[in-house]
């Protein structure tokens, strides 16, 4: 730690910085400035001198050769001392991969920082302020395993001013951790890894699976039929109300598009539709749906939406539910809804919320979902998601390409909804709450025009 004491006429400053770079500049035992600096930073604060205000600034600075610290006084603006000698500190300190390392951390070049910092401990092994460092530096690159482990190691060591785990800005990822805690109890010495985000493991791309094909493994299917019949699902409580809100004046002939196990037929039949044709291209749904229907104005065929004809001017509705997420040309697949419908007919969509397709890939923590961190908004096309215990392949627009195609393509649009829960279709106030905090489905009415 730096500690230096200067004297201004009556008024005592004292300067301290402890080993993490965060400064502190006292005058007459109240603190005036606290900053954190890596290579130097200005202090200002004010005297009274006889009956005036009078400006200080005290500015850190190191020198270049000697990695001394060193203060400059200025008073209104001028110099009145310069250079004032700081002793102790790690900026003397002699290894300069750990002094590099920290100076990249802090300027958030974070690779090459805990790089330096890695070499840096082949010299000082047991130096704790190179394990804090590292610390930063995993949070920041949100390596929840790799930063506990770090400032497991940075205690053991004997870390002065534990305090600062609980305070630095770059570790605040570690903190959100809902192992924090128990880890804080333990004194920093034990940790549970299942209660830390971990990086998904990376799968062989082959494990990855498009569509249909995702869904007809069995292990997928299984999963995905519980949890449809779960109490409280989001499609049963938020997607499948709004949905059927738009299509109130249903009628006529409906194509359902990814129909699954056409979950919404009977609904559309008692509702007085003429006819209803559920295409899907996964055998387990449509075998699904063919043993749950078995009206005559019912029609289920195994096909992709690819690969069906889906004819001209032949229906009043088409619906597609959860399945565009599933499409690689969403444009060409509009198209053929386009020309598929009567004069005014219209298409009720729904997909996932574009916030939650843009960063579906990254790893977020375990549990239920609590937040969200949107990325990669922008950059549209396919994401890899880890979902029912298997690896699936999505497709992400913005909701202003959704808003383009149907547009250009010659669709009006008469609605379109986020997905805001409804208190009335929730058995549990709790998951009420929890699902107005995350947007999670986009439902779009169009009319063709
Ligand atoms: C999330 S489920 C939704 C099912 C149904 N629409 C519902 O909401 O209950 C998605 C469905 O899309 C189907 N699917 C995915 N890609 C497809 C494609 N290219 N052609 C046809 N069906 C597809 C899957 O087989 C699956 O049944």
């Amino acid at each position: 730690m730096h500690y230096q004491k200067i004297k201004i006429g009556d008024n005592v400053v004292e300067f301290h910085n402890n080993f993490l770079g965060r400064e502190t500049v006292v005058l007459n035992g109240q603190i005036v400035s606290q900053k954190a600096s890596t290579m130097g930073v200005d202090h200002p604060f004010t005297i009274i001198e006889t009956g005036e205000k009078i400006n200080y600034i005290l500015t850190s600075k190191v020198d270049g050769n000697t990695w001394e610290a060193l203060l400059d006084l200025s008073r209104e603006g001028e110099i009145v001392e310069e250079n004032i000698k700081v002793s102790h500190g790690i900026r003397s300190s002699k290894n300069k991969r750990k002094r590099s390392g920290i100076k990249k951390i802090v300027d958030y070049d974070i690779e090459e920082g805990i790089e330096d910092l890695i070499e840096g401990l082949k010299k000082t092994p047991k130096d704790p302020e190179i394990y804090f460092y590292l610390a930063c530096g995993y949070a920041i690159q949100e390596k929840a395993v790799e930063g506990f482990e770090a400032l497991k190691n940075a205690v053991a060591f004997n870390l002065q001013s534990v305090e600062e785990i609980l305070i630095h800005d770059m570790l605040a990822f570690l903190r959100i951790q809902k192992g924090f805690e128990a880890f804080l109890d333990s004194n920093f010495t034990e940790y549970d890894t299942t209660q830390l985000t971990h990086l998904l493991p990376v799968k062989a791309p082959e494990n990855y699976t498009k569509g249909a094909a995702f869904y007809d493994k069995k292990e997928v299917f299984d999963i995905y039929i519980q949890h449809r019949n779960r109490e409280d699902t989001p499609n049963g409580s938020i997607e499948k109300p709004i949905v059927m809100r738009l299509l109130a004046e249903v009628s006529g002939e409906v194509l359902d598009v990814g129909c699954g196990y056409a979950d919404i037929a009977t609904d559309l039949i008692a509702m007085g539709i003429k006819k209803y044709t559920g295409i899907d291209a996964s055998a387990r749904m449509i075998e699904l749906a063919q043993s749950k229907l078995q009206a005559p104005n019912v029609t289920l065929v195994q096909t992709s939406l690819e690969s069906w004809d889906y004819g001209t001017s032949k229906y009043n509705w088409v619906i597609a539910r959860l399945v565009l997420n599933y499409v690689a040309d969403v444009k060409a697949i509009f198209q053929h809804i386009h020309k598929a419908l009567k004069k005014d007919g219209c298409l009720v969509f729904s997909v996932e919320h574009p916030v939650l397709t843009s960063s579906m890939n990254l790893p977020r923590l375990p549990g239920k979902k609590e937040s969200w961190l949107v990325d990669n908004y922008f950059t549209e096309g396919d994401r890899r998601q880890d979902w029912l215990n298997s690896g699936v392949i999505k497709y992400h627009w913005t909701l202003e390409t959704y808003w383009q195609l149907l547009n250009d393509i010659g669709f009006q649009i008469e609605a379109l909804k986020e997905g805001l829960p409804e208190r009335i279709n929730f058995k549990s106030e709790r998951e009420y709450q929890r699902r107005k905090r995350i947007p999670l489905f986009l439902v779009i009415k169009a009319r063709k025009c």
